[in-house]
């Protein structure tokens, strides 16, 4: 006890008053990659601010979603009950934002339109007059403005503000995901979605679903039923659906979000020999069975009629599109870690220049063992933040004191959004 004691004065002591990195306001995340700010700042009232989108035929219905979500995003960033006035404007107030004018350069494109690998997600954004305007050549690259648009908006005091400020800015890599393992741990539809709200929050891209591996096969197939029947934690209660499939898709579709499904195969297909073990290769010791069952047997046609079945279906129901990946391992690491992560370099490995154009992107990988519904959105947040900024802006983008003030704002942002992201920073706090 008296240790203790001696413990606990010393650390008061010790103690610094106030967070230990003060956040920043209005600054985006992942850091565009070229943007001019002014001292000059308009006055956001959420109730007089409007969003003008485009005319294109098809283009309101696709963009209402977006338009709805942003325009909630920055009431809610609104106090509800502001306190009485105590900020008032100064010599750089420029008035009241009115409107943001969405300009798309290209046709609309159908309402069931799926992103795919190399979308331009290109835009530019000016907020310099009462009237602002968003002009990007498609309609994922408007998502991205709308997205960088809401960060710019801060809090001071009870006011929302946005610097005058001129952003073009584009992704460095073209592929930017997240991966989830569904295997290992069963993660509800519902966090799933969380995710996907808050890959957008962080202008990441691919939804790597990696969904079946040795220790349970949780997706519902039409074709094979009994694989999750008989290779789920539970038939039904830990199971994916046709709909729950076409739920993630969609949503993500609407975020500017590809879907791609991982069937672990051949090996980590433990979970598909419980109904069909005909599909896994016997093993043998000293030439007799041992009883047990090895990856998929490659001897046999059966296999491969069965894979092509089973991918068939989920390519055409799901809309799926399929890919083929290899990746660097690297250890699992904690919100507070995220620093790991900013460090990395993408092209930082033994290789050729050539070789190095050839790098298509990166994902941050959560895999399943130590994480269930309850603690994965802070274990993926805000890590998969710091990839997503390596990932999206300019290479020389790499400072970690910088980074550090920006991510706390953009923890606190997340939170405020919903996702529960951990503080990266240590003590602190969110307004
Ligand atoms: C935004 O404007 C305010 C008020 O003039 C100023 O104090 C602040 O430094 C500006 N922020 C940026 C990022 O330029
Ligand atoms: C990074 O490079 C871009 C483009 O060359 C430049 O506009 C930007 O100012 C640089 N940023 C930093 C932090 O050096
Ligand atoms: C990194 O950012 C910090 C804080 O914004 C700044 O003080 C420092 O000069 C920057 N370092 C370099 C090398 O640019």
């Amino acid at each position: 006890m008296l240790t203790l004691l001696i413990v606990a004065i010393v650390a008061v002591c010790d103690a610094d008053l106030g967070p230990d990195v003060i956040a920043t306001k209005g600054e985006v995340w992942p850091k565009p990659q070229r943007q001019e700010k002014s001292q000059n700042y308009f006055i956001v009232q959420p109730q007089t601010f409007n969003f003008m989108p485009p005319d294109n035929v098809g283009c309101p219905s696709f963009l209402r979603g977006a338009l709805t979500r942003y325009s909630n995003i920055i009431a809610n960033q609104q106090p509800v009950k502001p306190r009485k006035r105590s900020w008032k404007v100064g010599d750089n107030f420029a008035g009241f934002l009115e409107i943001l004018n969405i300009e798309l350069e290209e046709e609309c494109p159908d309402e069931d339109v799926l992103p795919g690998f190399g979308d331009v997600e290109e835009y530019t954004l000016t907020v310099t007059a009462t009237e602002g305007t968003l002009s990007a050549p498609t309609i994922w690259g408007v998502l991205r403005g709308l997205e960088t648009f809401s960060q710019l908006i801060y809090l001071e005091e009870d006011t929302l503000l946005i610097n005058a400020t001129t952003i073009h800015d584009f992704p460095r890599f073209p592929h930017r995901g997240l991966l989830i393992d569904t295997s290992r741990h069963f993660e509800p539809v519902e966090v799933i979605l969380q995710h996907l709200d808050a890959m957008a929050y962080n202008k990441l891209n691919v939804f790597h679903w990696h969904i079946t591996d040795d220790h349970s096969f949780p997706y519902k197939s039409r074709t094979y039923p009994e694989l999750s029947n008989q290779g789920a934690y539970h038939p039904v209660a830990k199971i994916y659906n046709q709909e729950d499939v076409k739920r993630v898709i969609e949503h993500a579709r609407l975020r500017g979000i590809r879907v791609i499904p991982e069937f672990d195969t051949p090996a980590h297909t433990r979970s598909w020999g419980v109904a069909y073990p005909e599909l896994l290769t016997t093993c043998y010791e000293n030439g007799a069975p041992t009883g047990e069952l090895g990856p998929m047997d490659p001897s046999k046609d059966s296999t491969y009629d069965f894979l092509t079945n089973l991918f068939t279906e989920v390519t055409k129901a799901g809309k799926f599109a399929l890919l083929s990946s290899c990746w660097y391992l690297s250890e699992l690491v904690d919100g507070p870690d995220w620093n790991i992560f900013y460090k990395c370099e993408p092209l930082d490995f033994d290789g050729s220049d050539e070789q190095k154009k050839l790098v298509l992107g990166g994902e941050a990988c959560m895999w399943g063992e130590y994480v269930n519904q309850y603690n994965i959105i802070p274990k993926v947040w805000p890590g998969a933040s710091a990839v997503a900024e390596r990932l999206w802006s300019n290479v020389n983008v790499s400072n970690f004191t910088d980074a550090q003030k920006r991510i706390e704002e953009h923890a606190c942002r997340m939170n405020r959004r919903g996702i529960g992201a951990l503080p990266p920073n240590g003590p602190g706090f969110c307004l």
